[in-house]
C-alpha cells in the first residue's frame, strides 16, 4: 500500500516556545502510524532543528522545510539550499505552496529547478498544486493542475517519480472554512493520478502519495481521507492545534 501522510504546515506562525509546547502536548495525545503512516511537520526554518530534536525520532516522522533556494550556493542573501536542508537531517521539502506561487512569483518552470535540486540533495519534496476559485468556476481546474504537474514534474525519470508526494490544494479551500467536498477531492486526485499514468504507466502512478490540502480538520479528515486516491492531507490551521493533528494523524488510512 502507498504511503499514508499527515503533513502539518506551521506557515509563518508561532514561536520556537510555543512550537515546543505544540509538539510536547501532542504527545501526550494518543496517536499511532502504522507502517505504512508517516507524519511530517513542516516547519519555519529557525526551528528545524530544535523541533526536529523535539520529536525524538520517533519512527514514521519527519520533518519537512517549507521552501528552498533553486540555487546551488553562493551570494543569495537571506536563502536557503537544500544540501543545507539536508545536512541538519531534514526529509522533506514543501515545494510550489500556493502562497509562495502569489506573494512570491514561483513559477512552475522555478519549481521544476528547485524539485531537481531537492532531489540530487535526497530530499522528498511535497509538491503541491491546486486551482484558484476563478479557475474551478470556469471548470478548468483539471487543465490548469495537469499544466502545473506537467511544467514541472514530467521531465523527471519514473525512477524518481516513483513514491512521489504530491499535495492537491485548491486554493479556495485554503484557510477559508471552505473544505472541497470528500467527492471533489476524489475526483481532482482520480485525474492527478491518471495524469502521472498515462505518462509513467499505472504502477508508477499508483505508488504517488497524493495528499489534500483546504481546511483539513479533525471533523472532516476521516470521510476524505476515506476516498481511494486521497493518502493524506496537508493541514495548515488545524495543525497549530495538538487535538486537532493527533486526531487527524488518527484519520489516515
Ligand atoms: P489550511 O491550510 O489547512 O489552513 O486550509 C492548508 C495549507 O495551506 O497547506
Amino acid at each position: 500500500m502507498r504511503k499514508q501522510i499527515a503533513a502539518a504546515n506551521w506557515k509563518m506562525n508561532l514561536t520556537l516556545q510555543q512550537g515546543e509546547a505544540l509538539i510536547e502536548a501532542l504527545s501526550k495525545i494518543p496517536h499511532d502510524l502504522k507502517d505504512n503512516q508517516e507524519a511530517v511537520f513542516g516547519i519555519p526554518f529557525p526551528y528545524l532543528i530544535p523541533i526536529k530534536n523535539a520529536l525524538g525520532g520517533k519512527k514514521n516522522v519527519f520533518i519537512a522545510a517549507q521552501n528552498c533556494s533553486d540555487k546551488k550556493s553562493g551570494a543569495y542573501t537571506g536563502e536557503t539550499s537544500a544540501e543545507m536542508l539536508q545536512s541538519i537531517g531534514i526529509s522533506y521539502v514543501i515545494l510550489g505552496h500556493s502562497e509562495r506561487r502569489e506573494y512570491f512569483n514561483e513559477s512552475n518552470e522555478l519549481l521544476s529547478k528547485k524539485v531537481n535540486i531537492c532531489l540530487e540533495n535526497e530530499l522528498k519534496p511535497i509538491f503541491c498544486c491546486g486551482e484558484a476559485l476563478a479557475v474551478r468556476e470556469a471548470n478548468t481546474q483539471n487543465e490548469f493542475v495537469e499544466i502545473q504537474l506537467k511544467e514541472s514534474l514530467f521531465h523527471l525519470s519514473a525512477e524518481q517519480i516513483k513514491g512521489f508526494v504530491i499535495a492537491y490544494e485548491p486554493i479556495w479551500a485554503i484557510g477559508t472554512g471552505k473544505t472541497a467536498s470528500s467527492a471533489q477531492a476524489q475526483e481532482m486526485h482520480a485525474h492527478i493520478r491518471s495524469v502521472f499514468a498515462t505518462q509513467y504507466g499505472a504502477d508508477i502512478a499508483n505508488s504517488i502519495s497524493i495528499l489534500y490540502g483546504g481546511s483539513v480538520k479533525a471533523a472532516n479528515a476521516k470521510e476524505i481521507f476515506g476516498q481511494p486516491d486521497v493518502d493524506g492531507g496537508l493541514v495548515g490551521g488545524a495543525s497549530l492545534i495538538a487535538e486537532e493533528f493527533a486526531a487527524i494523524i488518527n484519520g489516515l488510512k
